[in-house]
């Protein structure tokens, strides 16, 4: 990669924040118990019970597809099937992990926006107990969505009704759970366990820290013998103490809240700035940390030449600008500035 100014590509390749990495730093003292057995792991648990209550199960795995597919993976069997959207990370990216881990269809609801609904569910149900059929087991949901939308919480519950009245369990992608709780002001709880969410994956990566993420479980039945696939699906990291530590400085002062509404303030300035530049089409609702926008080929072609971010969807020259806790002001009047000389 060269000369890059700044990437608006992903909050993925953003730093990790200064208080994280001091977190590691201190942790990095003489001997620990490796995979978890020790202090610093101890601590992050808790902080974990501070956000979420006393009645949780939390492990920490490293990458949030791992946190995704160890999870589903412990709460299927091979002929069942999980819902999700069509736009789903775990359906799009992910490698196809999905089915080889869990062994799972995949039943892709088409979304716009990342949100699937209980009525776009409910004629999928007509496959349980036909035992040609694979049998609807799980409904994941991301929070927020892979476009920048946020289910309500109403939402939520409106999907774990719909789940209980099936007997599916309902997972949450919550790669960007932070940037979805800033954006509803919301506690982490309200938007899950509250909300009937069986089993969360958390993201720590996109908020600040470095490969830390969590899979908690609210529905502790769910939880036995986790602790066996985690390890199966190669997620049990040996010098956990480093992961750990990042979770208790994220999860610290509400760092994880000040990191993600600063993102998503940097995301609705640059929507701001950019809505009244002719030539510039925003095609989502700016909810969180990204924008999704439609501009000409050769404006795409030119601001890349400045900038690193992706394009969405080729078809519609649609790109997706994102921005993370570390975004300035400064970038975002430079990136607009650019954005208008490219046009
Ligand atoms: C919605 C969503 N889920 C999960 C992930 C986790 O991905 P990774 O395995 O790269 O940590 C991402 C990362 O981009 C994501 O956007």
């Amino acid at each position: 990669m060269k000369n890059m100014i700044k990437s608006f590509a992903s909050d993925n390749n953003a730093p990790v924040h200064e208080s994280v990495i001091r977190a590691i730093a201190e942790a990095n003292q003489g001997d620990a118990i490796g995979y978890g057995d020790d202090v610093h792991t101890l601590k992050a648990e808790q902080k974990f019970r501070e956000q979420f209550g006393k009645d949780i199960a939390v492990y920490f795995v490293c990458t949030g597809t791992g946190a995704n597919v160890s999870a589903l993976d412990h709460i299927t069997r091979s002929y069942h099937a999980v819902i999700c959207s069509n736009k789903a990370h775990l359906h799009q990216d992910e490698c196809g992990a999905p089915e080889k881990y869990i062994g799972c269809k995949l039943l892709r609801l088409p979304s716009e926006d990342g949100k699937i609904k209980p009525e776009q569910m409910r004629p999928l149900m007509h496959s349980l107990g036909f035992p040609h059929h694979a049998q609807p087991k799980v409904i994941s949901i991301t929070q927020a969505t892979e476009l920048g939308r946020v289910y309500s919480v109403e939402e939520i519950r409106e999907i774990s009704r719909f789940a209980n009245e099936y007997d599916l369990y309902l997972h949450m992608d919550g790669a960007r759970i932070a940037n979805a709780a800033a954006s509803l002001n919301v506690s982490l709880e309200e938007m899950t366990k509250f909300a009937g969410v069986d089993v969360l994956s958390f993201g720590g990566t996109k908020n600040g820290a470095m490969a830390a993420e969590a899979v908690v479980f609210f529905n502790q039945d769910l939880a036995q013998e986790y602790e066996y696939t985690r390890k199966q699906s190669m997620q049990l990291i040996s010098k956990m103490r480093y992961i750990s530590a990042q979770f208790s400085a994220l999860l610290s002062n509400d760092l994880w809240l000040q990191n993600a509404r600063h993102a998503n303030a940097m995301a609705a300035l640059l929507a701001d700035k950019i809505s009244d530049i002719s030539g510039v089409e925003i095609t989502q609702k700016v909810e969180t940390n990204a924008v999704f926008a439609m501009l000409s080929p050769k404006a795409i072609e030119k601001l890349k030449r400045k900038y690193f971010f992706y394009m969405w969807d080729a078809t519609r020259n649609e790109v997706r600008w994102m921005t993370a806790f570390n975004t300035t002001e400064e970038d975002i009047e430079n990136f607009v500035d650019a954005l208008k000389e490219a046009l």
